[in-house]
């Protein structure tokens, strides 16, 4: 199919439902050939995306799936780091198997995708693009989630010094950082407690959760060849969320509503 990357492969880690499921579509609908490395079985497969099972947190699970896409694909363009997973406790409270899982997961599970995509990129020496998902949660403290944010915030980390090792190779290393998204994860949370929806809401300026496509269209554009100037950076999309300082707005400051 034509479209803007069209002639290009891209691997996308936890495209099995949510975000990674709303990137994998966009990526598809514009022409690119699809892997999702997912622990699990997709909700709705696609037509199109080849899915392979494995643990982003392995290492050699993520060789071989390198090693799948040069047989069928012959090269890599894009690699989306974006599984995860939540665990939620006091620091007091956090069992070392959920502080490993989360860490693992994330930052070491982008390590690894990034060290094979890297090394398969320079080597055919046509550039690149590496987007991975960080989260709001990174940047401002969300309580019970330590091994979640410390990873997030060493996602960011990684893609400056990643973007900075690999430029002179044309490889791009971004990331986006999602705030509140609805997802099975979020649902999750909802479901055990360890959020509620109004708590979510009433932080957020946009007074919404964001959709997974609100989340895929800046990783696709990241991922492009319009963002060919763009490395090293996080961007952040999460409804104003980590950027207000005061949630309450002084009546006489508000504008009058808008005529009938
Ligand atoms: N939903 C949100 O509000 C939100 C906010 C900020 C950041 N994020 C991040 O966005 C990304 C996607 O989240 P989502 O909401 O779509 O979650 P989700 O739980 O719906 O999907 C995550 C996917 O990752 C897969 N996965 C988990 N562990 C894996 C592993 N070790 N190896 C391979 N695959 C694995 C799961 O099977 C699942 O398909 C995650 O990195 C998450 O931390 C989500």
């Amino acid at each position: 199919m034509a479209g803007e990357f069209s002639g290009k492969v891209a691997a996308i880690t936890g495209a099995g439902r949510g975000i990674g499921d709303a990137i994998a579509l966009r990526l598809l609908d514009e022409g690119a050939k699809v892997f999702s490395f997912d622990l699990n079985a997709p909700d709705e497969p696609r037509d199109g995306v080849t899915y392979l099972t494995l643990d982003v947190g392995n290492p050699g699970s993520v060789a071989d799936a390198f090693r799948r896409i040069d047989q069928d694909a012959g090269q890599i363009d894009v690699l989306v780091n974006n599984a995860g997973v939540q665990r939620v406790a006091l620091a007091e409270n956090m069992p070392i198997e959920d502080w490993h899982l989360v860490i693992n997961t994330h930052l070491t599970g982008m390590h690894l995708c990034c060290a094979e995509a890297i090394r398969r990129m320079r080597a055919r020496g046509r550039g690149g693009a590496i987007v991975s998902i960080a989260s709001a949660a990174g940047i401002v403290a969300v309580p019970g989630r330590g091994p979640y944010s410390a990873a997030k915030a060493g996602i960011e980390s990684l893609t400056r010094v990643y973007a900075v090792e690999t430029a002179e190779a044309k490889i791009r290393v971004n990331a986006v950082a999602p705030g509140s998204t609805r997802t099975k994860l979020i649902d999750e949370g909802l479901r055990n407690g360890s959020i509620r929806g109004e708590w979510q809401i009433e932080r957020i300026p946009m007074g919404r959760l964001a959709e997974p496509w609100e989340i895929a269209d800046p990783v696709v554009y990241l991922a492009s060849d319009r963002a060919s100037y763009i490395t090293g950076q996080t961007l952040v999309v999460d409804g104003g969320w980590t950027v207000q300082g005061m949630v309450h707005i002084a009546d006489w400051l508000k504008p009058a509503p808008p005529a009938e």
